[in-house]
């Protein structure tokens, strides 16, 4: 009983607050996306107003299902199942943040004292690696109608490059952010296309789950709201062939307002000598059929004949897709290797997944990929009621079933390498940089082991100089 009016009298000290508790959780996880000229611009988040007037609505898509959280929830957007495999960028609340939500809407939604309130982050704008050495833009606007229908639109990029270009990286700036959800970004022969684009009276032509053309290049580039655009680490680039049209297919999210949008591309040049190419291996199953009123599983494995390091991967499906699991079985007793699981597929979130460290896949590995299609009337998605039969096929109608996967040859070392950015001189990866890491660093020299996050000044070995270095950052 003493506790009770103790908790009582204590109650309105820590009640929740917006400004305290809730604007830090909506500004650093939500406002990118959510405020005006971005794509969840039809619901901005910016200030204790708008996130009073949607709580409700926010904490039925933070919250899931709380058993079995991780990809569940509708927001952030990221489908793949935390608990299933480290990937890069991840988006997500944790469950405490998930927890200060629904406690404050429980406690009445109160907001605090205004001066208390998070500062709005510095949203960057532009371009997140730096001066591109190529701009390619769009040669014209191309005009969205207010319908809100989905778009999906493929247009044409001539690129007049005489010889190979060594790419460090492919960065995707939509011109309209409001409008663009998604783009994928190939090569094919120049002029190879142009017929498509000469038959649509439009600027590019419809296109839906692919390219409408064959010859297309490995996938070049991609962009989803959220994703960060990097370069290939250390000595990787990928080869943009010579004499090639970039197709860059776009997907536009529905809009109530007609719009134009002009996004270009911006192409960073490997500016050192290249040691490693990243290559493609396009895991595709043509051969399946997908019965109304039925759940069907479609699988498809892929051997690795020689030692590989695997970088990236996007599993791709269409509207009847309903879950992915992708994972390796390594030769002899080695366990298996989780790669990636979507619980609830949506086909408006594709991303090019990235493990946090590269996958060593020894020759002998099999990677095995499996997509489950539900084409019965209880998928919302489902493009046809009642339900039909459903095959390989580009249109909205049809189904796909391919990931291409990013891997590089395999060297000693490669499951060390960490995909993400690297802060310089963050040895022990805390976070922060102190003496903690001249001590890590010393034993780095000392084991002969060199982490990209050592190499101080990009001379590919780790010794005395790095330290130096590492210290005048220190002191700074
Ligand atoms: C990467 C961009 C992005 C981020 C980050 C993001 N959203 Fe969204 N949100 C969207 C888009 C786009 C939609 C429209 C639906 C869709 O495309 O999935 C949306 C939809 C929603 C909806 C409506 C969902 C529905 O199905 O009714 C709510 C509510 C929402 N977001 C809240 C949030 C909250 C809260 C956060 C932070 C915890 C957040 N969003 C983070 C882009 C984002």
């Amino acid at each position: 009983m003493k506790y009770f009016w103790l908790i009582l009298l204590m109650g309105p000290v820590f009640a929740l607050n917006y400004s305290e508790n809730i604007s830090p959780i909506i500004y650093k996880n939500c406002t990118s996306c959510h405020r005006g000229g971005q794509i969840g611009a039809f619901l901005p988040l910016t200030n204790y107003d708008e996130v009073f007037n949607n709580r409700f609505w926010i904490a039925y898509a933070i919250a899931g299902d709380e058993d079995s959280r991780h990809g569940d929830p509708i927001m952030p957007p990221w489908p793949a199942d935390r608990s299933y495999s480290d990937l890069l960028d991840a988006m997500y609340l944790t469950e405490d943040e998930i927890h200060t939500f629904l406690d404050w809407l429980d406690a009445g939604a109160m907001q605090g004292s205004p001066d208390e309130e998070y500062p709005m982050p510095d949203f960057s704008e532009g371009s997140a690696i730096g001066e591109p050495d190529i701009v390619l833009q769009m040669e014209e606007p191309y005009f969205i109608s207010g319908n809100y229908e989905d778009d999906y639109r493929c247009f044409i990029l001539s690129t007049e490059f005489a010889s190979p270009i060594d790419l460090s990286a492919m960065e995707f700036i939509p011109g309209n952010m409001e409008a663009v959800h998604h783009a994928i970004i190939v090569a094919v022969p120049e002029g190879s296309a142009d017929a498509l684009d000469n038959a649509d009276p439009e600027y590019g032509y419809e296109c839906f789950g692919d390219f409408g053309t064959s010859n297309i290049s490995d996938f070049l580039g991609g962009y989803a709201p959220g994703t960060i655009a990097r370069e290939w680490p250390q000595g990787l680039a990928q080869i943009i062939p010579a004499n090639s049209d970039l197709i860059m297919q776009v997907h536009y999210a529905p809009l109530i307002t007609d719009q134009t949008d002009q996004s270009s591309i911006n192409i960073f040049i490997k500016d050192e000598p290249v040691e490693r190419y990243v290559q493609e291996h396009l895991m595709i199953n043509y051969l399946f059929a997908l019965p109304p009123n039925e759940i069907t599983d479609v699988t498809a494995t892929w051997m690795i004949d020689s030692d590989i390091s695997l970088i990236q991967f996007l599993p791709h499906s269409h509207l009847l897709g309903k879950s992915w699991e992708i994972f390796a079985v390594p030769p002899a007793s080695r366990d298996t290797i989780p790669i990636i699981r979507i619980n609830d597929w949506d086909f408006d979130w594709q991303f090019f997944y990235s493990p946090e460290y590269m996958i060593h896949l020894p020759a002998g590995t099999v990677v095995e990929a499996t997509c489950t299609y539900d084409n019965t009337s209880d998928n919302p998605e489902n493009p046809n009621n009642p339900p039909e039969w459903a095959f390989w096929g580009d249109g909205t109608n049809d189904e796909m079933f391919f990931v291409p996967f990013r891997y590089i040859s395999y060297e000693d070392g490669d499951e060390n390498i960490y995909l993400g950015d690297v802060l310089m001189g963050d040895i022990n990866g805390d976070g922060d940089l102190n003496v903690l890491d001249v001590v890590s660093m010393v034993n780095i020299i000392l084991s002969d082991d060199c982490p990209a996050s050592a190499d101080m000044n990009a001379d590919n070995s780790c010794n005395v100089l790095d330290i130096v270095q590492l210290v005048h950052l220190i002191l700074l």
